[in-house]
């Protein structure tokens, strides 16, 4: 099997290289891009170095049987047309292709099944959206969301290798912010992406229409997204309202038997599900008013958010032909 990996060199890439590996895969041929700055790299994969090589036009047309794209939306939306002409499956992890009616936009463990005979681009979802999902579709599926209010908490490395850069020189050079509006270190700065006229950011735009489409859902979602020191992992305090009753005591056994959650008896934080990929919840209660489920919900935004979720979709693939 030919299969690459676009943006290989970046916190994506380099982690879904791990994954493959981790989850034991091999390929006949592996090929590695990255832009003109990082080419040339090694890399290593099941135990062979391999070269990062610089994108190109050329490269796309030669034909891959998949191709992982993790290099930002602007790449995608140039390369991965290209690269689906010419009969590669493209597995996207920017946002440009997500909201499109015709692209479907995957978390296996919820819509696999739009994948079923489907050849082409397929979209990965918003790192903050992946992790809300996984939660709330199979209290979904027992209760029927009507109202869902997150706020999340996302780390730097949402943003990449030049989020973690800007963290880190602001604490120890005490530089000026360049990628976030204002500081981060020691900061919480509630605005990821342009707002819109309606008041929300990108960020925010992303998780409504996003958990949405995935989960087949009419329900309102409202978000607040906000980025804070943290180099992995992102939090997220969530609100969820359903049209059927539920005790807590039937929600612990729901989020029990769904794949890919881990309830917490207390909570899970950042530092302690770097690695998993898991989408862990605590603080399970119910709202004053009776009327909501109140959770606390963390992940590793680079692995459950971003690579794991891209090669579950490629193993789906790989198991249905
Ligand atoms: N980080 C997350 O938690 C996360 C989660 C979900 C989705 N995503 C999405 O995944 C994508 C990558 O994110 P990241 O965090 O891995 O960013 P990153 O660390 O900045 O890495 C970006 C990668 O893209 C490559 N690249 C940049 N411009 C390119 C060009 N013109 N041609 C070819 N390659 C180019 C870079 O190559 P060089 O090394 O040569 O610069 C690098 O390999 C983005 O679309 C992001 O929105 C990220």
């Amino acid at each position: 099997m030919k299969m690459g990996i676009v943006g290989a060199t970046g916190e994506v890439g380099r982690t879904m290289i791990k994954v493959l590996e981790e989850r034991g895969h091999d390929f006949e041929e592996l090929r590695l891009f990255s832009s003109k700055r990082s080419a040339g790299t090694k890399l290593s994969f099941n135990s062979k170095i391999i070269k990062a090589e610089e994108l190109t036009e050329k490269s796309m047309e030669e034909g891959f049987d998949y191709l992982l794209f993790s290099a930002g939306k602007d790449v995608s939306r140039k390369f991965a047309p290209i690269a689906a002409k010419h009969g590669s499956t493209v597995i996207d992890n920017s946002s440009a292709f997500r909201m499109d009616p015709d692209i479907p936009l995957v978390v296996p463990e919820i819509n696999a099944d739009v994948l079923k005979d489907y050849h082409g681009i397929v979209a990965n979802p918003n790192c903050s959206t992946i992790q809300l999902v996984l939660a709330l579709n199979p209290l979904h599926a027992v209760y029927k969301l009507k109202h869902v209010v997150v706020t999340t908490m996302q780390a730097v490395s949402g943003s990449g290798r030049k989020g973690i850069n800007e963290l880190k020189d602001e604490i120890t050079k005490s530089s000026d912010p360049v990628v976030y509006p204002r500081k981060i270190a020691y900061n919480c700065v509630p605005q990821i992406g342009a707002f819109k006229e309606n008041g929300f950011s990108e960020e925010e735009m992303k998780m409504i229409n996003e958990t949405r489409k995935i989960m087949d859902c009419t329900c309102v979602v409202d978000a607040t997204t906000v980025r804070v020191p943290v180099i992995y992992g992102h939090s997220e305090s969530v609100y969820a309202e359903f049209e059927r009753n539920f005790s807590l005591n039937e929600v612990i056994k729901v989020f029990n038997k769904a794949p890919s959650i881990k309830v917490w008896k207390d909570y899970p934080t950042a530092i302690e599900v770097f690695g998993s990929d898991l989408s862990h919840v605590g603080r399970l209660r119910i709202s004053n008013d009776g009327k909501a489920l109140m959770f606390w919900n963390v992940a590793d935004n680079v692995r459950v958010g971003a690579a794991t979720n891209a090669v579950k979709i490629l193993e789906y693939f790989l198991r249905n032909g």
